[in-house]
């Protein structure tokens, strides 16, 4: 195993997952001169167009990742499911960052909100299901309604249930694939906020900016950096860089965390869980900060020294879903842009995913600005040029 010095420029990095979170991570890679392999059961995923080769292989299969591992200097990832024979099989041939420990704890949510718990991190009652019986019994438990979540394999919502009395146990345990799930009560939210980290495997440590974040319907939709003063007070910004630098050290870290918070009505601090990776919540450091999250990425699996993280000018960014696009849009022409494209400041960044579905990211929009909220202002003004453009060409007559 290759270990214990900086991976130069020249190397190559392994991406498992080349979805566009590992596209990007390969974009600030190759600026860095690194070589990139990623390994996606879809040939043509996003990262298939900026990577030196990408290995097309199921997330389970972990004979194709231990070849694929044995052909890199560090081997990093871009989603959460993979399976524990494919951590350990990389890790035999490659340094694996994050570490195959951490992945497999983030992985689970039950296992995830235990460790945190365990290790006196701010979590809101919640309680473990393995089955339909302890799923009834959480549910009479928590106060309603409750979120079910499947423990493992969920993201943007999916996998999801939200119960509003314990008689929903069987309804819930159906939607969630009757899997081992956990169970949380509702939470009344005043803000979602996240927080990234980034740390090498030598200590040092580095913390982006805080950002406010929006979800509709479980998802993302935009997210501002940093979050405004009126909402993350001085006091509480330094209370949020604590619990990243304490779960990083803990950790060990090797790599990026993002931490997504939810702040209550009452004022109330809980996080609602990790991410060993980019995250959505922190594209806008591509324009905000003296560095981006994927140069970060880079640097810190690669053990060179961290970037600066300095917040240079707010950010804003909204995701583009599927909707927007017409179901002859296959390939990347997306939607008529002109329009969007003259608010001041905006910038596009699409993944180039093949197949546009409804609630399906396809990319998303960025802008600067004075203040946070008119860098909000302004890609919620372009996403409204784009949906009215959509709007009127679904009106135009076809014949
Ligand atoms: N206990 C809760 N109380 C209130 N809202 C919640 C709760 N759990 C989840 N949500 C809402 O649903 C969103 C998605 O939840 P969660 O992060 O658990 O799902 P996910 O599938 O992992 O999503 P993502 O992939 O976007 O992180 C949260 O950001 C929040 O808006
Ligand atoms: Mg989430």
């Amino acid at each position: 195993m290759k270990d214990g010095k900086p991976i130069r420029p020249g190397s190559v990095i392994g991406i498992l997952g080349g979805g566009q979170l590992g596209r990007m991570t390969a974009m600030a890679a190759r600026s860095y001169g690194y070589r990139v392999q990623v390994l996606d059961p879809d040939p043509a995923c996003p990262a298939r167009f900026v990577v030196d080769s990408c290995i097309s292989a199921e997330l389970h299969d972990a004979r194709a990742a231990a070849g694929f591992a044995r052909g890199c200097d560090v081997v990093t990832i871009d989603v959460e499911g993979l399976s524990p024979d494919v951590l350990h099989a990389v890790s035999a041939f490659a340094p694996l960052r994050p570490s195959e420990s951490i992945l497999r704890m983030i992985q689970d949510r039950a296992a995830q909100k235990s460790w945190l718990q365990s290790h006196g991190f701010p979590v809101a009652p919640f309680a473990p299901a393995a089955d339909l019986d302890t799923l009834r019994q959480a549910l009479a438990t928590l106060a309603m309604p409750c979120f079910v979540k499947c423990a493992r394999g969920g993201y943007d919502g999916r996998g999801q249930y939200i119960a509003q009395g314990a008689d929903e146990a069987e309804a819930a345990w159906q939607a969630v694939g009757e899997r081992p799930s956990i169970v949380e009560s509702k939470l009344r939210l005043a803000h979602e906020l996240s927080v990234l980290i980034a740390r090498r495997p030598s200590g040092e440590q580095r913390i982006f900016p805080i950002a406010l974040n929006h979800h509709a319907e479980r998802v993302l939709r935009w997210s501002v950096l940093p979050a405004p003063q009126d909402v993350v007070s001085p006091s509480l910004a330094a209370r949020i860089d604590q619990l990243a630098g304490d779960l990083a050290a803990t950790l060990k870290l090797e790599g990026l965390l993002a931490v997504e918070l939810f702040l209550t009505q009452q004022g109330e601090l809980f996080i609602n869980e990790l991410a060993a990776r980019p995250h959505n919540t922190f594209h806008a450091t591509e324009r905000a900060c003296s560095s981006s999250q994927f140069e970060q990425h880079v640097r810190a699996v690669c053990d060179l020294p961290l970037a600066d993280v300095s917040l240079l000018r707010p950010a804003a960014i909204v995701n583009l879903f599927g909707d927007l696009w017409l179901p002859e849009d296959v390939g990347n022409a997306p939607l008529d842009l002109a329009l969007a494209l003259t608010v001041p400041t905006l910038r596009l960044h699409l993944y180039e995913k093949r197949v546009p579905r409804p609630g399906r990211k396809m990319g998303h929009l960025s802008a600067l600005g004075e203040t946070s909220e008119q860098a909000l202002r302004r890609v919620l003004s372009a996403l409204q040029l784009l949906r009215a453009e959509r709007a009127k060409t679904q009106e135009t007559p076809t014949t």
